[in-house]
């Protein structure tokens, strides 16, 4: 079996629901305490053994190729200050991650077709996909998790949580059936079900590691919701084949395409983050006192 090296960050989407955030700044590229969302899913990726990741850009998306680059005058300004060397050895790390490269698509044709324009990326090894407004804070990354899944099952893995039912009506609804520990086999999968179609309330929540033959299938896959290419719909196609296995990961997500999801992410994050946590605590407690 192939090892997993490979990695794709769909991030070219247009981020409808935190506009006008993401108006001029890709949501992707939204704050949490004092770094880019992408920039959280790039550390797992590679924290998880990855060695090449491709982030899938849009027009107007260049933010996220800055932010990995070297920023020479800044790093010029910085060096030689003593009292700023760890301002600049976070500035100089964000271009030290690894391989990253980045493609556009063309077109904002859904998270399926984001996947399928990384098909010459990809060739014929297992990868994972990393959804890029999807944060997980874990301390086992959830990608290795995922990983972990694949190489005991050999079969194409979906990370997954059970979500209340006007959120699996949003996302998705597998069909599962436990297997052992947080691992269950899923043969079945549907995309934004009506209620009478929800197959249980688990749904794929940021992570997937596929096989490349998901390619062959997305290439014939009709446009699904929202008229646009889902991956589900072509995931589908391999879990009533093979089965897929569903791993209850642990580690608590964030959704950066949703303004509530942004204010948790930063609230959460902050409480464990040495250089603000107390001041935060203290903040909320007082605050909590005005409501
Ligand atoms: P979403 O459906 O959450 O992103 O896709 P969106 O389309 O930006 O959301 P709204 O509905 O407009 O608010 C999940 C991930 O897939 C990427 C997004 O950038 C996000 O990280 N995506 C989505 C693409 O790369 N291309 C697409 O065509 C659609």
């Amino acid at each position: 079996m192939k090892k997993i090296r490979k990695a794709i960050i769909p991030a070219a989407g247009l981020g409808t629901r935190v506009l006008p955030a993401s108006k001029a700044v890709p949501k992707e590229m939204l704050n949490i305490v004092d770094k880019p969302a992408i920039q959280y899913i790039v550390e797992e990726a590679f924290n998880s053994g990855i060695e090449e990741v491709l982030i899938i850009t849009n027009r107007g998306k260049g933010a996220i190729e800055d932010h990995f680059d070297h920023a020479f005058e800044l790093e010029t300004k910085l060096e030689g200050k003593a009292d700023k060397k760890d301002i600049l050895d976070s500035v100089k790390q964000c271009s030290k991650f690894g391989n990253i490269y980045f493609l556009r698509q063309k077109e904002t044709g859904g998270l399926g077709h984001a996947v399928l324009c990384a098909k010459s990326f990809v060739g014929d090894e297992p990868f994972a996909v990393l959804y890029g407004d999807d944060v997980i804070i874990s301390e086992n990354p959830v990608t290795k998790q995922l990983i972990d899944a694949y190489n005991k099952y050999s079969k194409c893995a979906v990370g997954v949580k059970e979500v209340p039912t006007e959120n699996v009506m949003k996302y998705c609804s597998l069909a599962v059936e436990h297997l052992e520990g947080n691992n269950y086999i899923c043969n079945d999968m549907i995309e934004k079900p009506k209620k009478e179609e929800i197959l249980s309330n688990f749904s794929i929540l940021g992570r997937v590691i596929l096989t490349p033959d998901i390619f062959d299938i997305l290439e014939n896959t009709p446009k699904g919701a929202g008229g646009e290419l889902q991956l589900t719909d072509a995931m589908k196609a391999i879990a009533k084949r093979d089965g897929v296995i569903a791993v209850d990961y642990d580690g608590t997500r964030y959704d950066m395409g949703n303004k509530f999801g942004i204010l948790q992410a930063n609230i959460e994050v902050g409480l464990n983050h040495p250089e603000v946590k107390e001041q935060l605590k203290s903040y909320i407690k007082e605050i909590a006192k005005t409501l």
